[in-house]
């Protein structure tokens, strides 16, 4: 979704603002823009298409000054071209970046063309910055007439406003859309990501909803949303400046795939004893809320909810709490009846997400237990909206194909389950066992990645191929959905997961030998059905790929190719099969030549509903 950068400093900021937003390009976007206040001039350069079109244009023209705003655009209202990309402008003063919807800009848009004013976008965002015009008229500052504005919007937004008349300062408001204050010396910025800052500070305030401030160089003055004047406390981020590079990848995606095993590693550390899980892991007082719980929600989104799936076993079968898994989308909007005890749970790498956050807010009213957050980035709004949280530290991810994440989620959902199975009276040594097996797993990730080039091969298989089916079985199922979300949304191929035993209950009439039916197959009590299954595709001229356990002593041959993994105890199968299904992914998309980080359509973080 958009990125918005800015800054007031003493210096020329322009390559600040422009690398912030390179470092934001993984959100997704289609057009970008800046906008610096030079002397009496106000400067705007926007681009349809990569940051690096606006860089060559700024090259070619170059724009000085101090203070500025820029911003990756992601269409909503309008189409992506250079009249909607931001930063929008009311006359020859006032220039706007904004995230987010405003949804009541018709009426205002009406209003403000009644008053004379003239607009040059399709955006909702140009709304803003002509009632912000507007309302300095009578307002004695930047300041005063942002937070009239306010609360004229009606939706989600980060905004953030320059006023070329008073280049000593840049405005800022968050309802709905997250935005983090860059602390520097004698300089100070804004972002909606605080990836797009490290090159400049690792020192960050993050806004709370309703927040308004006024931000110099010297100094940043928050008011809350009952324009009471608060302050917000500042932490030093340990997210290295580096975290945005490649290293020796060509995407970002194929690095965050390798950097698993470490991820997992860092995600373990000081949270697991000898035997067991150190509860205090998901926050203070977890081990009181986490007691008395019976039953668990999970809500999330995409590849988030995928693992929630993956949960769902584990929770019933582990922990012996009944669970449910639903899509946020859904759930925000139905009503939904809460059993006694329950935990509420949301799962999400950005914690950013629209519906997850409108999903948690809905819940904090219905009477849940307790409700707890596993997310990747600290500070964010599900982390700072849930009493209890488990933050990931799978490192930043870029790439819009989750990939490490989805692992790391599972670790932390694991270790939700083996707490609650402990409250619970289970077997201490049925979780010691599942203990040990995390202690191993990234040395089993690790091996797992030396299959790389032979998925690389075999990925050749599918250069053609229009349509993919994927098979599981109990907790596989969902690495099966996780497979083909990701074949979908990297290598554009429509691709599709069923539980396997639903084969003859429909898609079995889609197989031939142009359908490939990829196979999760781990060794475990259900591989013989899975074998039947397997067979009835076989039977009628599919083509298999089984990811298969070495134990399993599948024979590959006519109609079957077979990919051998190392053997795992089944309840930690599920996060060692979905690597080769990440693998297969990435390089069906190198085949195809398709955006493998950004790929057409979507955005990291979907922050718009
Ligand atoms: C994953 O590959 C996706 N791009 C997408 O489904 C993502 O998982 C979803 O938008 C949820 O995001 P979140 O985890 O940041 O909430």
């Amino acid at each position: 979704m958009c990125g918005i950068v800015g800054a007031v400093a003493q210096r020329d900021v322009v390559e600040i603002l422009v690398e912030g937003l390179r470092r934001l390009e993984y959100r997704g976007y289609d057009s970008a823009g800046v906008a610096i206040i030079d002397g009496d001039q106000l400067n705007r350069v926007r681009r349809v298409g990569k940051v690096s079109e606006l860089s060559n244009a700024i090259a070619e023209t170059p724009v000085l000054g101090g203070t500025g705003i820029a911003h990756t655009r992601w269409a909503t209202h309008g189409e992506p071209n250079e009249k909607n990309a931001h930063p929008h402008v009311s006359g020859e003063n006032i220039a706007v970046v904004h995230n987010g919807i405003i949804e009541n800009h018709g009426p205002l848009r009406k209003r403000l063309q009644e008053e004379g004013y003239v607009f040059a976008s399709d955006t909702d965002t140009e709304v803003i910055a002509h009632l912000i015009e507007l309302e300095l008229k009578t307002s004695d500052s930047l300041l005063e007439a942002v937070q009239k504005t306010r609360k004229q919007l009606e939706g989600a937004y980060g905004t953030v406003v320059i006023d070329r008349r008073d280049p000593s300062r840049m405005v800022v408001a968050r309802s709905g859309s997250p935005l983090v204050v860059g602390l520097g010396i004698g300089e100070n910025f804004i972002a909606s990501d605080q990836l797009a800052l490290l090159p400049v500070t690792q020192n960050f305030m993050y806004l709370e909803e309703g927040d308004v401030a006024e931000i110099t160089r010297q100094t940043v003055r928050i008011v809350d949303i009952n324009d009471k004047e608060v302050t917000r406390e500042a932490k030093v981020s340990d997210v290295t400046h580096d975290a945005g590079d490649k290293g020796p990848f060509k995407h970002f995606m194929m690095k965050e795939i390798h950097e698993q095993p470490e991820a997992i590693t860092n995600s373990l550390e000081g949270r697991i004893t000898e035997t067991g899980v150190v509860t205090e892991t998901f926050g203070a007082g977890a081990n009181e809320l986490l007691s008395g719980i019976e039953h668990v929600q999970i809500v999330a989104c995409g590849t988030s909810y995928n693992s929630g799936m993956v949960a769902r076993y584990w929770f019933e079968e582990i922990a012996g709490v009944t669970c449910q898994v639903e899509i946020a989308s859904e759930y925000r909007y139905r009503t939904s009846v809460v059993p006694k005890n329950a935990l509420f749970i949301t799962l999400s790498q950005s914690g950013e997400t629209a519906d997850t956050l409108a999903a948690l807010t809905k819940a904090k009213t219905q009477g849940y237990a307790s409700t707890l957050s596993i997310c990747n980035v600290p500070g964010s709004s599900l982390v700072r909206e849930s009493d209890l949280a488990f933050m990931m530290r799978a490192g930043v991810e870029i790439g819009v194909a989750s990939s490490k994440a989805f692992t790391v989620q599972l670790v932390g959902l694991m270790l939700l389950v083996l707490s609650i199975a402990k409250h619970r009276g289970v077997d201490e040594a049925i979780i010691a066992n599942i203990v040990k097996g995390l202690r191993e797993l990234p040395g089993q990730i690790q091996q797992s990645l030396s299959l790389e080039p032979v998925i690389e091969a075999l990925a050749e298989d599918f250069a053609d191929k229009h349509h993919a089916l994927f098979l599981g079985r109990g907790s596989q199922y969902p690495i099966a959905m996780e497979g083909a979300l990701k074949l979908k949304e990297i290598s554009y191929i429509h691709a599709e997961a069923y539980a396997a035993g639903e084969l003859k209950h429909g898609p079995l009439a889609l197989i031939d030998s142009d359908m490939p039916v990829i196979v999760v197959a781990p060794n475990n009590d259900l591989l013989e059905k899975l074998s039947s299954n397997m067979e009835e595709v076989r039977a009628r001229g599919g083509q298999l790929y089984v990811f298969a356990d070495k134990n399993a002593h599948f024979e590959a041959g006519e109609g079957l190719k077979l990919i051998e993994l190392d053997h795992i105890d089944d309840a930690l199968a599920p996060i060692l099969y979905t690597i080769p299904l990440q693998l297969l992914s990435y390089y069906v998309a190198i085949i195809k030549g398709t955006d493998v980080d950004q790929p057409r359509n979507l955005a990291k973080s979907v922050t718009v509903e």
